[in-house]
């Protein structure tokens, strides 16, 4: 394979209405210069997207062919897994390990997941009153727009256009404007795999351009969006206008809850890839560490020697666990917390600044902050960087109630051996996924979304399809 730069429409590679830079974060070179899609190419991707959604060739395409088709892209993935996980990092700044090992065979396990589904999509026969035959059907939405952020580029793509194919949608698919160049690559797998052109469109773009141009377009039946809470309420205000189907996966501030009668060990572990994986750019990363005032100090104590420990640098290199933030943005918001928390009075444990890797790059070093109030701001917005934030908690119940007290409501982390408390804290964290003695876990079949302000609708598990279908309900009259 090589880079893709052009918009893909209709099947086709075209030009845009301008052109913008791509960046390697790790070096601050441009990787390429993308096309732009405006309002002119959002509408032709609409038209061709709409045209293939109504064309007899998909519409009525067997279930399981449409499945096969899923599955041969989930091959086509796994044969190209080297040069996509390595247009990943180029383009996000991650650790190569993370592209390689857990992005893209994530990306293989989900489209072969939804694959499964596209010929199981069984509607119910309802015992209605009266002599009538009742039943219902469950039909593709039609025309979907999905918006991704840069964080986790192809794989939350596909966490979007797995279940949207799988149910008979046609896909129309954003990148960010920092990362879009796998999506570009799987535009073109999935022409190879055999998708009809135009089921699955791929167009880059600035979000306030090409992402308000797709959300406002009438012709698009519903967004799928996952990104920050600001940008979600624009969305759901733009898309208010159809009024048109949404559902949004939106930010997190989780908390990760340690308990003193706790495996410590595993839970420094635990607490450590919670918030440093994926340089904390992770909507669910536990950013808010909670530690029982009896093991606190100690707990901070080894957490902040192994924090140090972690190499920030060169992404590819095999022993770098934090890799580049993805912008020089984003580096700077992440900084402006650092300030913050200490301006707030919070303590600074380790970390603090921006690490120096060969002089270029956005990188920054792995920081924990104890002694944090859990109305400072490093506790409560979602800063999306490596920053820790440490808190003290007496008991149970004030645990879950430090726990709740923000806006947020994507994932939370409890460790502990007393299973009572465990399963008590699941049931009263306000929360979308709960980890007991882990954290960060995902699979294709385990549904995923936000509580609160973290958004509504799931993706991933069964759940996702009712995100992509809509239900008929047919009456018979049996007389
Ligand atoms: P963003 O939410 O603005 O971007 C996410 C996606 O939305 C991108 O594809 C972008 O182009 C698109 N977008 C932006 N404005 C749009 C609009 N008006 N209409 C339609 N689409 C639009 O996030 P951004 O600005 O890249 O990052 C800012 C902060 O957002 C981060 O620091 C982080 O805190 C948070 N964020 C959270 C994510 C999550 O997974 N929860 C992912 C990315 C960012
Ligand atoms: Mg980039």
């Amino acid at each position: 394979m090589e880079l893709r730069t052009r918009l893909l429409i209709g099947g086709e590679w075209t030009d845009g209405s301008g052109r913008f830079a791509t960046v390697n974060p790790a070096t601050e070179e441009t990787i390429a210069e993308v096309e732009e899609a405006g309002e002119a190419e959002v509408d032709a991707a609409v038209r061709s997207a709409r045209e293939a959604f109504e064309n007899p060739k998909w519409r009525h395409m067997d279930p399981h062919r449409r499945s096969a088709l899923l599955w041969k892209l989930a091959d086509l993935v796994e044969q190209n897994a080297a040069f996509i996980a390595e247009t990943e990092t180029r383009d996000n700044g991650k650790p190569l390990f993370e592209s390689a090992k857990v992005d893209i065979p994530f990306v293989v396990a989900n489209l072969r997941y939804f694959a499964g589904w596209a010929d199981k999509l069984t509607g119910d026969v309802i015992p209605v009153s009266g002599d009538f035959l009742n039943y219902t059907l469950r039909e593709p939405i039609g025309v979907v727009g999905a918006i991704v952020p840069w964080n986790f580029p192809l794989n939350i793509a596909s966490w979007k256009l797995a279940p949207a194919l799988a149910c008979g949608n046609a896909v129309i698919l954003k990148p960010a404007e920092q990362t879009p160049l796998t999506a570009l690559l799987l535009g073109e797998l999935a022409l190879e795999a055999g998708f009809p052109p135009g089921i699955l469109n791929v167009i880059p773009g600035r979000g306030p351009v090409t992402g308000q141009a797709l959300v406002a377009h009438p012709g698009v039946d519903k967004i799928c969006f996952t990104g920050s809470t600001e940008t979600g309420r624009k969305v759901m205000q733009t898309a208010a206008a159809g009024p048109k189907k949404i559902s949004l996966e939106l930010g997190g501030k989780s908390p990760n809850v340690v308990f003193a009668d706790a495996d410590l060990d595993a839970a420094v572990k635990g607490a450590i890839t919670g918030i440093f994986y994926g340089k904390g750019e992770v909507c669910a990363a536990g950013s808010r560490l909670l530690v029982e005032r009896s093991v606190h100090e100690a707990f901070v104590e080894k957490l902040a020697e192994r924090a140090a420990s972690m190499t920030v640098g060169d992404p590819t290199d095999a022993k770098t666990r934090i890799g580049a933030l993805v912008s020089a943005e984003q580096r700077d918001k992440v900084l402006r917390y650092i300030d913050y928390g200490r301006e707030d009075g919070a303590r600074l444990v380790t970390g603090g600044g921006r690490a120096d890797v060969g002089g270029k790059g956005y990188f920054v070093e792995a920081t924990v902050f104890d002694e944090v109030d859990s109305g400072m701001r490093i506790a409560q917005e979602e800063i999306f960087g490596p920053v820790l934030a440490t808190l003290a908690f007496e008991d149970l119940d004030d645990a879950i109630d430090i726990a709740n007290r923000t806006i947020y409501g994507l994932a939370a982390g409890v460790w502990t051996r007393d299973i009572g408390k465990a399963h008590r804290f699941a049931r009263e964290v306000q929360a979308g996924t709960v980890w007991v003695n882990t954290y960060n876990r995902y699979d294709p079949a385990s549904p995923f979304g936000g509580f609160k302000q973290s958004g509504f609708g799931r993706d991933l598990g069964e759940v996702a399809l009712q995100e992509y279908t809509q239900t008929k309900s047919v009456w018979v009259a049996l007389d």
